[in-house]
């Protein structure tokens, strides 16, 4: 099968802000004394990753949280480019990264759908054809002619989800959305992404839920800290995941105050 997501050498750097004395009154100080304003810290969110998935792969990216997989998505669906290293994708990728991305609060269920669809080189003409099937399957009936500002967190992922698999992707990134559906509506998600599955397309997803990985993905990725610790088998890779100890992990991706130089990984 061909290579669709080839990542080589991949990293991702970040400088974020820390306060040091995080009450008001130090911020208030922090304006007059520069002394005492926040400092930056540099973060790896990603180092050095080597990956490659073939077309029609169902894969599972797990980790504690802050241990990159967003950004790791962000940077297969083109929304970020690396520090260093490069992603290759072939094929139309619908990116379904963060709920709401893409829509426009103040326009109706509808007007978002042809907004989108845009988004997805498709026409007018295309998105009408499947415009039905997109509402029908998104279960809003009569909420798609409300603003999107009136939806609730699900309705809004509803309505990503339905547009993104109607686009008919090559590849389907799925990050955590599906856990802001209620029970029915996810076990639809799923058997849809089932079926796509079925039909060769290329799909990876990020999932707290260790069932869901099991279930969905044949293969899983488990990061740690930014970097791969493990990739094979999903029950194996779920299961070494559920050993480690997870607490404070998120902490370690930070710089130590000292240490403020900025060099690779
Ligand atoms: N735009 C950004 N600017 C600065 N830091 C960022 C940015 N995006 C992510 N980070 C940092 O990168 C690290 C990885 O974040 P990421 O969102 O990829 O984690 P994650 O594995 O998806 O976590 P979660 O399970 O909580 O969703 C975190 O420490 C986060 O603070
Ligand atoms: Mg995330």
């Amino acid at each position: 099968m061909p290579t669709v997501i080839a990542c080589k050498g991949v990293s991702k750097h970040f400088l974020i802000g820390v306060n040091r004395m995080p009450s008001l009154k130090s911020k208030f100080i922090g304006v007059f004394k520069p002394q005492y304003r926040d400092q930056i810290r540099e973060l790896w969110a990603l180092r050095d990753i080597d990956l490659e998935i073939q077309a029609g792969e169902s894969v599972g990216i797990i980790g504690p949280n802050g241990s990159g997989k967003s950004t790791l998505f962000k940077l297969i669906g083109g929304i970020l480019r690396p520090t260093h290293g490069t992603v290759v994708t072939e094929g139309r990728i619908a990116p379904m990264i963060e709920l709401g991305v893409g829509f426009h609060n103040e326009m109706t269920g509808l007007e978002n759908i042809y907004l989108n669809t845009s988004y997805y080189g498709m026409s007018r003409k295309q998105t009408n054809a499947i415009l039905d099937d997109i509402v029908e399957f998104s279960e809003l009936g009569e909420f798609v002619g409300t603003p999107i500002k009136n939806y609730s967190t699900g309705m809004v992922m509803r309505l990503g989800f339905s547009i993104a698999i109607h686009t008919a992707p090559d590849i389907l990134l799925v990050d955590e959305i599906l856990a802001v559906g209620d029970k029915d509506f996810r076990e639809k998600c799923l058997a849809r992404m089932t079926e796509l599955q079925r039909s060769g397309r290329t799909f990876v997803m990020v999932s707290h839920d260790a069932h869901e990985v099991r279930r969905m993905c044949a293969r899983a990725i488990l990061l740690w800290q930014g970097r791969i610790l493990a990739d094979g088998p999903s029950d194996e890779v779920v299961d070494r995941y559920e050993s480690l100890n997870t607490k404070d992990s998120v902490l370690g991706m930070l710089s130590q105050p000292e240490t403020q130089a900025v060099g690779g990984p």
